[in-house]
């Protein structure tokens, strides 16, 4: 297949080119490049055909031969999102619609759009999958579901929208996001020896591995029209968050929320017992 590739240039979209050229596609490009400095681990030419433009600009000219899109460009975080609200409805919603508008209009199959868990929004401690009811709280949130209710209206025959909600991703890519919480755990961990939490320690959200996206989104661009029945697409995966490594030591920003006496500390040595009995954290040696 001929697979364009919005946002092609960012944190998801550098593996997923890669994962996309392994399995035998054809793959374009369309990005602007915000973060054309931000290369982390070099700066590697995937090789493929660019379209440097934004996506609010894309033409019937620039989807000739395209059997499917998979759409990730757009501003992708709650603080962007907070910042610029009109900035982000506009690219996230109304340019996705358009784009997807285009896209039908030039007989491309498969829209698969990288939306995003951010939808469930106000969710509470209720467990919840693909058939809960989107409830999203930020402008980023409500930016995809808006896009997610007008995409599912050109759903027909000849050209099937698919959506992936994803978890929060982690892992590395040349694009890498350190604002994303594993990442920036790890880096933490990394160049400090401290994993720093900035909440009590009690919190914990879904996270993915940014490869399980990838393939996650070549079987939804690959997936024969008769098994997309749910206009929905999968559920994320969740997973807890769980203890950091052993001899990694656990600790808390001194936010207002914070609550050391809800924490755990995890150490292994009579310095991490005193700074838990300091702070008022639990103490716990690895297993
Ligand atoms: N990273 C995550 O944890 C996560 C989770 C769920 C959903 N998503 C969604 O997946 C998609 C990709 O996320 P990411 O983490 O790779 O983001 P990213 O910010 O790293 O990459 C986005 C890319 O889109 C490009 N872009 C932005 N606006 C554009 C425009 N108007 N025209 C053309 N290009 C534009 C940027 O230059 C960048 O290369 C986003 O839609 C995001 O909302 C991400």
């Amino acid at each position: 297949m001929r697979v364009l590739v919005t946002g092609h240039r960012g944190y998801i979209g550098s593996p997923l080119v890669e994962r996309l050229k392994l399995a035998g596609h054809e793959v374009v490009g369309v990005d602007i490049e915000l973060y054309e400095d931000c290369t982390f681990g070099g700066n590697k030419d995937s090789g493929i055909a660019t379209i440097n433009r934004d996506i609010r600009e894309v033409s019937r000219g620039d989807l000739e031969g395209v059997d499917a899109i998979a759409h990730l460009a757009g501003i992708c975080n709650d603080p962007l999102g907070d910042l610029l609200p009109e900035t982000t409805y506009d690219i996230n919603h109304a340019a996705t619609v358009r784009l997807a508008e285009i896209a039908k209009a030039s007989g491309v199959r498969r829209f698969v759009f990288s939306s995003s868990c951010s939808v469930y929004g106000a969710a509470g401690q209720e467990w919840i999958d693909e058939h809960s009811e989107p409830r999203p709280i930020t402008p980023y949130g409500m930016s995809k579901w808006r896009a997610e209710i007008d995409l599912r209206q050109l759903a027909d025959a000849r050209f099937s929208p698919v959506f992936l909600r994803s978890a929060t991703a982690y892992g590395f890519s040349p694009r890498i996001r350190f604002d994303l919480v594993l990442n920036n755990l790890t880096a933490h961990a990394f160049t400090s020896g401290k994993v720093l939490l900035k909440s009590d320690g009690m919190s914990w959200r879904p996270i993915v591995h940014i490869e399980d996206i990838g393939r996650a989104f070549v079987a939804a661009l690959e997936a024969p029209v008769e098994t997309v029945v749910c206009p929905h697409g999968g559920g994320p995966p969740v997973c807890w968050c769980r203890p950091p490594l052993p001899g990694l030591l656990l600790a808390f920003a001194r936010a207002r929320d914070v609550d050391p006496s809800r924490s755990t500390l995890v150490g292994t040595s009579a310095a991490h017992r005193t700074l838990a009995e300091t702070v008022g954290a639990r103490f716990v040696e690895p297993t």
